[in-house]
């Protein structure tokens, strides 16, 4: 039968083939075809190569979207990033408890009003596809309306996003607190209305441990027994306090990360972001459950938490996503949140190349989130969301970009003086759904 496609795209793709154990085999999985061919069913890859094998299945007169010699990139992965927090970015003086207590808690407690709700979540959402972002796992706020809104969003825009509402008893203001048993019941109506409709997922959402009593993890647990397949998100292990305060919390508890394997939070769609003060054991169980980490250096920068350990990743083969973490993050851009890792690796004697930089936030960041089935490259039968860059967009960029030999300084220069400037057009769902003014 015919090859049926709706869609035809030419330009320069760069891309990862495959999952790799260890960073050494990366170079051999980067797949750059200059002059490339992607055919497209709706919003399905049907067909991807070089022109010269690929025009030859366009029927006369077929119109080809032309980028030519434009760099297209699978969509960015974001691993985690919170969305009531995107009008306190930046927030000044504080380290994580200060800031939660400070600015966070006062911020998403606004997210109780529908429409406030709403048009953050509009303005969540184009800041994510100006970004080049396609896939996200997103925090809401402790409201379920904050969460309706955001998926109402991403529905009309076709885009694969798992988010949850957050779930907290105790240690926040009375005004952001539940009961177990409403945090139980209002999840578990949102992932009856939200999981698995289109392209969407819920992620069961506690906080972290110092907002959680025993009873709310309990629920938790009792939520992962009922809905196996739903993705679990929370923060571990992020600041010298927090751990020295879970610690008091529990302390019949081997470790931080025992608070949570304990209440069976590990597994195969867990995402714990931050993992910057683990032991040994912890890192063992984080491999042995197949869990996953959200590394997210512009925030454990901006909040002073702490130097990720790439290469003890990497060695301890724990699946690993990139997150902006925006509010305690500095930025919607994956670009620069490459750059901020390449520096975090930097004080560590760490080289993140370019393209390992680039697996993380494409097709390592979709095994993170167990969707490396689905997105994260262009191989035949994924969801084609991807991005067009521009990669030389101001007089210095201009100038560092001709003065690079080979592709992969180009693509170094580019996470390193790159941003949202660089976003040419956005595709989700083999749509385009943002293109750059011009
Ligand atoms: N730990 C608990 N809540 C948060 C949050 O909102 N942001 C960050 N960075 N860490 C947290
Ligand atoms: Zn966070």
């Amino acid at each position: 039968m015919a090859l049926q496609f709706t869609t035809a795209i030419r330009g320069n793709f760069f891309d990862i083939t495959a999952c790799v154990e260890e960073p050494q085999q990366l170079d051999e999985r980067l797949r750059h075809i200059p002059d490339g061919l992607l055919l497209l069913n709706e919003g399905t890859i049907v067909w991807f190569g070089s022109w010269q094998q690929g025009e030859a299945l366009l029927p006369p007169g077929f119109a080809v979207t032309e980028y030519r010699d434009k760099p297209i990139v699978p969509g960015f992965i974001d691993t985690h990033i919170h969305y009531p927090q995107t009008e306190m970015i930046g927030a000044y003086g504080d380290q994580l408890l200060g800031w939660l207590n400070n600015y966070t808690f006062p911020t998403e407690s606004r997210y109780g009003c529908e429409q406030h709700a709403d048009e953050m979540s509009a303005f969540f959402l184009r800041e994510l596809l100006s970004n080049g972002t396609t896939t996200a796992l997103v925090f809401g706020s402790v409201h379920p309306q904050s969460v309706d809104a955001l998926f109402t969003q991403a529905q009309t825009l076709n885009m694969r996003l798992i988010a949850g509402k957050v779930m907290m008893d105790r240690h926040a203001p009375e005004a952001l607190l539940e009961t177990p048993e409403q945090s139980y019941r209002q999840t578990r109506a949102l992932i009856e209305r939200w999981h698995g409709k289109g392209r969407l997922g819920y992620a069961i959402t506690p906080r972290f441990a110092p907002t959680s009593t025993p009873a709310l993890l309990a629920q938790v647990q009792r939520l992962r027994e009922e809905f196996p397949d739903v993705w679990l998100q929370t923060h571990l292990s992020e600041n010298p306090q927090e751990v020295a305060w879970v610690k008091s919390l529990f302390p019949q508890n081997q470790s931080y990360l025992d608070v949570y394997h304990r209440y069976g939070m590990t597994g195969g769609k867990s995402v714990f972001a931050h993992c910057l003060h683990l032991d040994e054991q912890e890192w063992d169980c984080l491999c042995e459950t197949r869990s996953a980490i959200a590394f997210c250096p512009t925030s454990n920068l901006f909040l002073g938490s702490g130097l990720f350990d790439l290469k003890q990743a990497w060695r301890k083969r724990v699946k690993l996503g990139i997150g902006t973490d925006v509010g305690a993050g500095t930025t919607f851009n994956m670009l620069r949140t490459l750059g901020e890792a390449y520096k975090v690796g930097q004080l560590q004697h760490y080289r993140l190349s370019a393209v390992e930089a680039f697996y993380h936030a494409t097709l390592g960041g979709a095994r993170a989130l167990s969707l490396d089935d689905k997105i994260g490259n262009f191989n035949v039968g994924k969801e084609a969301d991807f991005v067009v860059l521009d990669p030389a967009v101001t007089p210095l960029q201009q100038l560092r970009y001709a003065n690079s030999a080979t592709t992969a300084e180009q693509g170094f220069v580019l996470m390193t003086l790159g941003d949202d400037r660089n976003i040419y057009r956005t595709y989700v769902d083999g749509k385009v759904v943002y293109e750059a003014p011009r």
